[in-house]
């Protein structure tokens, strides 16, 4: 991690970037990738996490980000829009205040987590917010950077997953080859879809001499890929993946099928045993959408469709303290105790 250059000076050789543009990071990228003893031992496989809430926006969207920023900086535009169910809406703002951009994030009414909002205020950003879910907040942006001179810099840019394969390159980087699986969260599908076209371009090149199996997992009140069509009303405690009708829908099912992989659902309560897991037994906080996919390898090495003995990798998507609500909500955090060591050591039961 010292001098780590963020995505687009580590991977030149693979990130091409229109004549003359000047790089626009915040140094994203270059994340751990964490052994997970406790999950290796539930599973009997060897479970790595990749830490995705350690790049500086706290998720994985910072690695698009660079690129899509750069190109839109290069192009001349004067801002930049973008949809999202917050991470987006951080990730944007931020690197817009870095280019000198001005940005517009729309998102739906009460649903964004209370640390991306704040994120998308301090970085300056016009926050947009309309009477409808994700899906109508894409829409809108694309019809508005079709008519307008602003630049959309949602995963529908194709530059933004050219940045996010970064991950996979990193993966195999560190570990020497390629995973057996690949567990991670799916909303409007971009990245299981850039996942899988890093791997697949890595594996052409002889860099890694094999391949993993793609398992994506939505939640299961916003499962459009499982159930095979949209959900109009999507819903879930897991915000970020709050999305009915995912933009790389058909890229996402071609990951699945030629890498023999599955999308499966999970239930917010899976998530939030999965989310409380991930904090008490490996001392990693993520954000409950991340938990999804930690929720779905414990399922599918529960039932055996990852066979004992796997290399797997999951990727933690964001940060917990983006979403500090949901662990407050549900438990009592604070005990009130008088001034004195003997109420201490009474509260711990250590007298
Ligand atoms: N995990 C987190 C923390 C996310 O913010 C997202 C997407 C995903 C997983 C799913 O990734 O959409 O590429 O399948 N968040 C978008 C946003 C929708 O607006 O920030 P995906």
């Amino acid at each position: 991690r010292p001098g780590w250059p963020g995505v687009i000076a580590a991977y030149a050789d693979r990130i091409e970037l229109p004549e003359g543009a000047k790089p626009v990071t915040l140094q994203e990228g270059g994340t751990p990738l964490v052994e997970a003893p406790h999950l290796s031992e539930l599973t009997g496989c060897q479970v790595y996490l990749k830490v995705e809430g350690a790049n500086p926006t706290g998720s994985f969207k910072d690695r698009g980000m660079t690129v899509a920023m750069t190109y839109a900086l290069a192009s001349g535009v004067a801002g930049v829009i973008c949809a999202s169910t917050g991470n987006t809406s951080a990730s944007a703002a931020a690197y817009a205040a870095r280019a000198g951009l001005t940005c517009a994030v729309l998102v739906p009414s009460g649903k964004i987590a209370k640390g991306k909002l704040a994120q998308a205020v301090v970085y300056g950003a016009r926050i947009l917010q309309i009477d409808g879910n994700f899906d109508d907040c894409l829409e809108l942006a694309r019809k508005t950077s079709a008519e307008y001179p602003i630049e959309l810099v949602n995963s529908v840019n194709p530059v933004r997953l050219v940045g996010q394969q970064s991950a996979a390159w990193e993966i195999c980087d560190t570990l020497g080859r390629a995973p057996d699986v690949h567990c991670l969260p799916v909303g409007n599908a971009g990245n299981i879809t850039a996942y899988w076209s890093g791997y697949r371009a890595y594996a052409a090149d002889g860099v890694v001499g094999s391949l993993p199996r793609m398992f994506g997992f939505q939640a299961a009140g916003a499962a459009p890929l499982v159930h095979g069509k949209p959900v109009p009303d999507p819903d879930t405690i897991a915000t970020a993946i709050r999305v009915g009708n995912p933009a790389s829908w058909t890229r996402a099912v071609t990951a699945r099928d030629e890498s023999d992989g599955l999308i499966d659902a999970v239930t917010d309560q899976d998530i939030l045993a999965a989310y409380h897991l991930l904090a008490r037994r490996e001392g990693v906080f993520v954000e409950p959408a991340s938990a999804a996919a930690v929720a779905g390898l414990l399922a599918a090495a529960a039932d055996g469709r990852i066979p004992k003995g796997s290399l797997v990798t999951c990727t933690v998507t964001g940060h917990g303290l983006k979403d500090p609500d949901t662990v407050l909500a549900e438990m009592a955090p604070v005990e009130a105790i008088p001034v004195e060591p003997h109420a201490v050591a009474h509260a711990l039961e250590l007298a």
